[in-house]
């Protein structure tokens, strides 16, 4: 849900008129009864919610048929697939509908708590631990039993961004032996102090680009990195690969080669599948096994921790509704360093 109900409560008591379609947060754990005491009418349907909105809020972008029920020259929050749905996008722009993209937020300071990319990476980087752990054919922590002794299951998380550091506090909670690797000497640190030793590789270059993101290695440093992960690889049970690079495929670290030299019965789970996949082996919402090894490639991860993933994102939402609004009126301005780049389409235009 784009808006749960304390949200929604927020938002009345701002002075605001919250319409819900009907049911929209059950399957979330939010309740129509709830939203009612937050103060917010319950509509019928889809149609019956937008009708008369200056703002929508909504997760996924919408469809044809309900692009044509968005007031014209109304706004509408959600996620923006980069590339897709290029017909409803038109359709909008016809429409004077101004879409803000949640997922475009730059990421500056002053934007953090209306980051959806992080929020929703928390989410999918604790669960990717779980669903790993549940097909991995070993406990994760140490056990002394009268049936002996056990030993910790050993974890690698690739990528320490938002999703890979919440992989390793989780599978550190877990019981189990953690290690991380990141390009970004930032995120070597923030590896450790969770705990967790780090893959170390002498690279020649940083790989720390512009705003915190990683940008591309040199082909030597990727040739170093890579020697070190498939030595590493093949004593580990459980493998989370989180590495991005904004705007081209993911990097691929676990190669058909490094597959081949790992541990009968471990897993992957590649949270990059989506985009190419960190293991290019993997594929997006299936498991699949390869050289002894179960391959994981969830998507929309946040979606199976739905009231958690909402809350967090219900407040990424709210708070760039109280950026967007003045005197509880809407003023959407292009040239605003955190609503400009945000902006899919205005005023009739396309961006
Ligand atoms: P992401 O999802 O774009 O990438 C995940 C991780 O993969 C990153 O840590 C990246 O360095 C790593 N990576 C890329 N190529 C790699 C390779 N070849 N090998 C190993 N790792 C590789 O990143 P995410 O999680 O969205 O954020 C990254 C950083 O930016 C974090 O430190 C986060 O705290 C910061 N950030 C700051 C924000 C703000 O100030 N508003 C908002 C969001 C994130």
């Amino acid at each position: 849900m784009a808006l749960v109900p304390e949200s929604v409560a927020k938002l009345v008591k701002a002075g605001a008129t919250v319409a819900v379609e009907t049911d929209a947060g059950l399957a979330a754990g939010f309740t129509n009864a709830q939203y009612e005491t937050a103060g917010a009418t319950i509509a019928a349907d889809y149609a019956a919610a937008v009708a008369g909105a200056a703002v929508t809020c909504k997760v996924q972008p919408p469809t044809a048929d309900e692009t044509s029920a968005l007031p014209e020259g109304s706004a509408l929050i959600s996620y923006w697939a980069p590339a897709g749905e290029a017909d409803v996008l038109t359709a909008l722009s016809a429409r004077k509908v101004n879409v803000l993209g949640m997922e475009r937020v730059p990421r500056i300071t002053r934007a953090q708590s209306m980051d959806v990319l992080s929020s929703q990476a928390t989410v999918s980087g604790y669960k990717a631990v779980l669903v790993g752990a549940a097909a991995l054919p070993k406990m994760l922590p140490m056990l002394t039993t009268a049936a002996g002794t056990l030993a910790p299951a050993k974890v690698f998380v690739l990528g320490a961004g938002v999703a890979g550091l919440q992989a390793i506090a989780t599978a550190r909670r877990l019981g189990a032996l953690v290690s991380g690797f990141d390009v970004r000497p930032a995120a070597q640190e923030q590896i450790q102090s969770l705990g967790a030793q780090v893959l170390k590789v002498e690279l020649a270059a940083s790989a720390e680009g512009a705003g915190g993101y990683a940008k591309q290695q040199t082909d030597e440093d990727a040739a170093r990195t890579q020697a070190a992960i498939t030595k590493h690889l093949e004593q580990m049970d459980l493998v989370i690969t989180t590495a991005a690079i904004p705007g081209r495929r993911a990097p691929i670290l676990i190669p058909e080669e490094a597959l081949q030299g790992m541990k009968q019965g471990s897993v992957i789970v590649d949270l990059a599948s989506e985009t190419g996949g960190n293991c290019p082996l993997t594929k997006p919402g299936e498991t699949t096994v390869a050289h002894g090894v179960t391959l994981i490639g969830p998507i929309n991860l946040p979606s199976t921790a739905a009231f958690h993933a909402s809350q967090m994102l219900s407040r990424n939402f709210l708070t760039f509704l109280q950026h967007i609004t003045k005197d509880n009126a809407l003023v959407l301005d292009a040239n605003d360093e955190i609503t400009g780049p945000m902006l899919v389409t205005y005023d009739g235009q396309a961006r």
